[in-house]
């Protein structure tokens, strides 16, 4: 979880461009990434997994620049997408779609169509109807779909309860104790080709425990499918590694590794991880501007030109993210804010109760936002969408411009006169 954001003389850097320089070009609110931070968090996945074959599968919905997906892709990087958009972009990034797993409990037809016809590594499947479904696409095409179950362990992922998805009531995967069942079926359907096992537990988990567990349940149920005749190629322990975002204690990718690979000694099955936010959280940051600096009887409001429809997580699940001053201003009085947005919602605020020194018409930092930030963003209250820009060493680059206001209604119509 590395990440390349430095303070020099009072300011701000990421690798080795000011942050304030950003904000003067490009303007604000800018996303921001750092190409060296995302490929050492990959590097950390890929060295932390070499004695044991394996596949890193980006979890393209943490953040799905193009931009982004083509520096992993250049590092052999695979991918876990949960649309036909998150696969049209990995294509189009230069990903290879045999190292594609496809996640999601709603797949529909056409989703599985495109996916069979460009050759992913398997389709993680989630329910019974599911499967049947991709064995009628499958069939129509003369093809068999590779398959891996999704099972829900029931194993406490100890995380908020949005983003928990392995407990017992979660709509996602099949009952673990009913997989055998699920598997038997699917072995029996002629253009279903079972390869894998697969979970995911959740998100923004600090322990390793739970992933421990997991794991000893993957590998009971794998070898109660061996006896059984059905054999499998990999296991797919999914996302989830927590990222600091405040003073969490963090298990590195090598410390959590370490407890996992450990389970799977002499055994042949490619493990297969699904990481997000531990690759792009820390490599993001998102800048903006103070409007206005209002100062009331209770508080104390530094108002941004950002706000929940750029960045949700603060509303959503009430995140605590880390706001700093791009710059420095000595000699001034330090106070406490809430950071909030222009949107007209009181849930609307980036941070709150935060110590700054800060004047109107400086430039924040909000850090740890290169995962569920722009990916999360919305036109409400007819926002255009953000800059999305990528730092590498002393250059920047425009991965994705801002939205202008002609786009912002792009595709609507006015009534026809009557
Ligand atoms: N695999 C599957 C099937 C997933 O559903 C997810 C995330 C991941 C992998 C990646 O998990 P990660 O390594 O990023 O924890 N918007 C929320 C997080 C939602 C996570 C959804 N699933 C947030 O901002 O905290």
């Amino acid at each position: 979880m590395h990440s390349t954001i430095h303070r020099d003389n009072g300011q701000l850097l990421m690798e080795k461009v000011c942050l304030q320089s950003i904000a003067d070009k490009f303007g604000t609110p800018c996303y921001v990434y750092s190409k060296t931070a995302l490929e050492l968090n990959y590097k950390a996945y890929a060295n932390a997994l070499k004695s044991h074959p394996h596949l890193v599968c980006y979890a393209v919905k943490s953040n799905s620049n193009i931009a982004v997906l083509q520096s992993l892709a250049k590092l052999g990087s695979g991918f876990d997408i949960v649309s036909i958009g998150e696969l049209e972009r990995v294509l189009i990034a230069g990903g290879n779609p045999s190292k594609i797993v496809f996640s999601g409990l709603g797949k529909t037809a056409d989703e599985m169509s495109r996916a069979l016809d460009v050759g992913i590594h398997c389709f993680n499947v989630e329910s019974e109807s599911e499967l049947s479904l991709l064995n009628r696409i499958a069939e129509q095409k003369g093809l068999k779909a590779p398959v891996s179950i999704r099972v829900n362990p029931d194993v406490n992922a100890k995380t908020h309860p949005y983003i928990s998805t392995g407990l017992k009531e979660d709509k996602f995967g099949i009952d673990i104790n009913r997989a055998i069942d699920v598997y038997r079926d699917a072995a029996s359907m002629s253009h279903i080709d079972i390869v894998g096992l697969d979970c995911h537990i959740g998100s923004q988990i600090t322990e390793k425990s739970p992933f421990v567990d997991t794991m000893k349940r993957l590998l009971v149920l794998a070898d109660t499918l061996n006896e059984q005749g059905i054999t499998l190629n990999h296991l797919d322990i999914g996302g989830g590694l927590g990222v600091r975002y405040q003073n969490e204690e963090i298990q590195s990718v090598d410390q959590y590794m370490r407890a996992i690979l450990p389970l799977l000694e002499g055994r042949s099955e490619t493990l297969i991880v699904e990481p997000g936010r531990s690759m792009t959280a820390n490599a993001g940051v998102l800048l903006t501007e103070v409007v206005y600096l209002k100062v009331t009887e209770h508080k104390n409001f530094a108002v941004v030109d950002a706000a929940m429809n750029d960045m949700l997580r603060p509303s959503l699940y009430q995140a605590w993210m880390d706001v700093q001053n791009v710059g420095t201003h000595v000699n001034q009085q330090e106070k406490i804010y809430d950071v909030v947005g222009p949107v007209c919602e009181s849930g609307d605020f980036l941070a709150k109760s935060r110590q700054l020194t800060v004047n109107e018409g400086d430039c924040l930092c909000l850090f740890s936002a290169g995962a569920y930030g722009f990916v999360m963003s919305s036109n409400y209250n007819s926002r255009p969408r953000v800059a999305e820009i990528m730092v590498n060493g002393d250059s920047a680059f425009v991965i994705r411009q801002r939205e202008t206001l002609a786009e912002l209604i792009k595709g609507e119509h006015l009534l026809p006169e009557q």
